[in-house]
């Protein structure tokens, strides 16, 4: 079934002979990253959208539906071909992410327009060129409006993206310098970033994308070969304008398939295409500039937000990234977000507080705060998950003879041991109170640790190969 969205007709492609996708069960749902039916709240929620759609401003139906790339808190986002690209030899894949059509879903949107322009603006640059420095900005902005405008969806369009840098990463050896230079890069985009001036709010190892090269050659037969048949799960109840009649599941480029498809275009280059640790930060929707607006909190979930955005006197801003920073280049050296790891939902707050001071090696400095914090942690259960990560890190201390969990961790997730120190060094520079302690990005960039990363100091043998 071919949808028209937005307000005129368009001609509608014929429906394909063949059911588009694939259904799957319960069973192998359960592992399947899907965004959840009461997300289509009507007025409130996601566009319901299905295989073949046509998406598009003024129902022009420009961008055709292929496949389901992703889902996050405010926006689904879309494998679609461009029927229409702008410019000569343009590249006809493209990602649509299309946020909610609730008051945060279009605040987000907005949001990630208004960063689109002022990225634009200050590096003087078109959104291909910002992806050559690891800002993943949209290409182009539309909106689909429904209901007589009482329903507002956001779509952002940007270049296809390969995944998610944490599970390009997990595959990686610890000391793999691919995975040190997928680091440095998420460094040094933030450092574009706070160079003019914003502030990324959200910076997340699920916000960080490794970049796919190459794409403009690929033919429809090649998509499909390489994402697959769109597989979904079907819905209860009969789809209707808001809920969608099945929940798509994020499909992921299959890399044996991407490495054969570009050797046909580029021959052995197409190899080296795919090994580039090229990134593109992705999702805005949270980012400002803190010289225009101060902000008390962001949108970044509470294990990785600062102690600041719970403290009275500071406003969050840069220093809060560098934090967000910090726990994403942990996460992908060890595997393990370093505080309350695998804790779902929100952390209490008084267990986090004694996550950061076991970290950082003194009380909380307010003590008022810390006090009131931690009488009510007293009061609360331990939960399970809890008890088995504070397991889990006393066992990694005992294991290695460290004298704190950071270096544990470190050492057990095999990083080369002389390295470590300078590890724990950047970390220990990074988890600080108070952010006007914390390390600056430009700092970060020109740490030890990053020594064989930068491009002009001369060719050295990684040490971690020794
Ligand atoms: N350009 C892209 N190419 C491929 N996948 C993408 C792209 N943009 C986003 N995704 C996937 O969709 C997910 C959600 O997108 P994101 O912009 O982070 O939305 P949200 O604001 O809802 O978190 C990402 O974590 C990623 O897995
Ligand atoms: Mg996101």
């Amino acid at each position: 079934m071919t949808r028209p969205y937005g307000g005129r007709l368009f001609k509608p492609t014929p429906t394909p002979p063949v059911q588009p996708y694939t259904v799957i069960g319960a069973k192998d749902a359960r592992y399947e990253i899907v965004e959840k039916i009461d997300q289509y709240e009507p007025g409130e929620g996601f566009l319901p959208v299905h295989i073949n759609d046509r998406l598009g401003e003024d129902g022009d139906g420009r961008y055709r539906v292929i496949n389901k790339l992703g889902s996050g808190s405010y926006g689904t986002v879309w494998l679609c071909e461009d029927l229409d690209p702008q410019q000569p030899g343009e590249c006809r894949w493209k990602a649509v992410k299309i946020t909610m059509c609730s008051d945060g879903g279009i605040e987000s949107g907005l949001a990630e327009k208004r960063i689109r322009r002022d990225v634009m603006e200050r590096c003087r640059c078109a959104p291909a060129q910002a992806f050559e420095i690891g800002l993943g900005i949209p290409s182009d902005y539309f909106e689909i409006v429904r209901d007589g405008g009482r329903e507002v969806y956001c779509c952002l369009v940007s270049p296809i993206l390969r995944g998610e840098i944490s599970e390009e990463c997990f595959y990686l050896s610890r000391n793999d310098p691919k995975l040190l230079d997928f680091c440095y890069n998420a460094a040094l985009a933030m450092q574009s970033l706070h160079k003019m001036e914003i502030v990324h709010g959200d910076f997340r190892s699920t916000n960080i994308l490794v970049q796919l090269p190459g794409m403009d050659k690929l033919t429809l037969h090649d998509i499909k070969q390489i994402w697959g048949k769109p597989r979904v799960i079907m819905t209860e109840g009969k789809p209707n304008d808001h809920y969608p009649a099945y929940l798509a599941v994020a499909a992921r480029p299959d890399y044996e398939k991407l490495k054969e498809c570009l050797q046909v275009y580029y021959g052995d280059k197409g190899e080296e295409l795919l090994d580039q640790p090229k990134i593109a930060v992705v999702d805005f929707g949270g980012s400002w500039n803190p010289k225009q607006k101060r902000k008390k909190s962001t949108f970044i979930p509470t294990a990785y937000s600062s102690p600041e955005s719970y403290s009275d006197t500071y406003y969050v801003s840069f220093e809060s990234d560098i934090w967000a920073l910090g726990c994403a280049i942990f996460y992908l050296l060890t595997k393990k977000d370093p505080f309350c790891h695998g804790i779902a939902g929100a952390p209490h707050m008084g267990d986090l507080m004694r996550e950061w001071e076991e970290f950082i090696g003194t009380p909380y400095p307010n003590s008022k705060v810390r006090a009131a914090t931690l009488e009510d942690a007293m009061r609360q259960r331990v939960t399970r998950k809890m008890a088995d990560w504070r397991k889990t890190k006393r066992e990694a201390i005992d294991k290695t003879g460290a004298r704190s969990y950071l270096e544990a961790a470190l050492l057990v997730a095999g990083i080369y041991p002389p390295a470590v120190a300078d590890w724990v060094d950047l970390f220990k520079r990074i988890f600080t109170w108070r952010p006007e302690h914390r390390i600056k990005i430009e700092d970060i960039i020109n740490h030890t640790v990053f020594e064989h990363c930068r491009e002009d100091e001369p060719e050295k043998a990684y040490p971690f190969d020794k």
